[in-house]
C-alpha cells in the first residue's frame, strides 16, 4: 500500500521511496548487519526529513519484483524523484533498472549496509547505472541522505525543474 506522509503543495518535491524485499523484516532481520530500527520508524524519520526539506513522500514496500516495476511506472504520473533500496534486487533485477530508465525520474539508490564491503555478489548493482547516485553504509541515515540528495538534485538541476514542470502541466492540464 502506498502511504502519503505530508500533504502536497505548490513547489514541493514529490518523492516515492521504495523498499525492496525483506525490508518489512527490518528490526528483526540480521540486526548485526541491518540494525534494530524497523521500517515504520525509518518511514517516519523520512517523513520528518521531507517536511524539513520541502518535499512530500509516499513510501512503498514490496517483496515482489513486478509490484516494484509497477510502482515505478505509476510514479511517472505524479512523482518528481525516487529513492530506492532495491535490497536483493539490486544485484540482478534488470526489470527494475529498466523501469527507472523508462520513467526518467531522477533516482538515488540507498542501502543500509555498505554493500562494497560485503560478499562479492553484493558488490555489483545493476540498478546504479540508471540512478543519479548511490548511498550505502549509514544505516537508516542512508535513506535520509538519499532523500536530501535527490531533493537537492531536483531543486538545483535545470533538467529536474523542467521535468517537474512538464509533469505538472501534463497532469493538471497546464493549470500551475
Ligand atoms: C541491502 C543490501 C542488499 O545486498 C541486501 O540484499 C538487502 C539489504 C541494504 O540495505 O543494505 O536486502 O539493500
Amino acid at each position: 500500500m502506498i502511504k502519503r506522509a505530508v500533504p502536497e503543495g505548490e513547489n514541493i518535491v514529490r518523492v516515492l521511496v521504495i523498499h525492496g524485499p525483506n525490508m518489512n523484516m527490518l528490526g528483526r532481520r540480521e540486526p548485526e548487519i541491518y540494525g534494530r530500527t524497523g521500517l515504520e520508524e525509518i518511514n517516519s524519520r523520512l517523513a520528518e526529513a521531507a517536511e524539513r526539506l520541502g518535499a512530500t513522500i509516499k513510501t512503498f514496500q514490496s517483496n515482489i519484483e513486478g509490484e516494484i516495476v509497477t510502482a515505478i511506472q505509476q510514479a511517472a504520473d505524479w512523482a518528481d524523484a525516487l529513492v530506492i533500496n532495491p535490497a536483493a534486487f539490486t544485484h540482478y533485477s534488470i526489470a527494475i533498472r529498466d523501469a527507472i530508465a523508462a520513467v526518467s525520474l531522477p533516482a538515488v539508490e540507498v542501502h543500509l549496509s555498505n554493500i562494497a564491503a560485503r560478499e562479492e555478489f553484493r558488490h555489483v548493482s545493476v540498478i546504479a547505472p540508471a540512478c543519479v547516485g548511490q548511498i550505502a553504509g549509514f544505516g537508516p541515515m542512508s535513506y535520509i541522505l538519499g532523500l536530501e540528495a535527490v531533493v537537492s538534485h531536483v531543486q538545483t538541476s535545470d533538467a529536474g525543474e523542467d521535468q517537474k514542470k512538464e509533469r505538472r502541466n501534463e497532469k493538471d492540464g497546464g493549470n500551475r
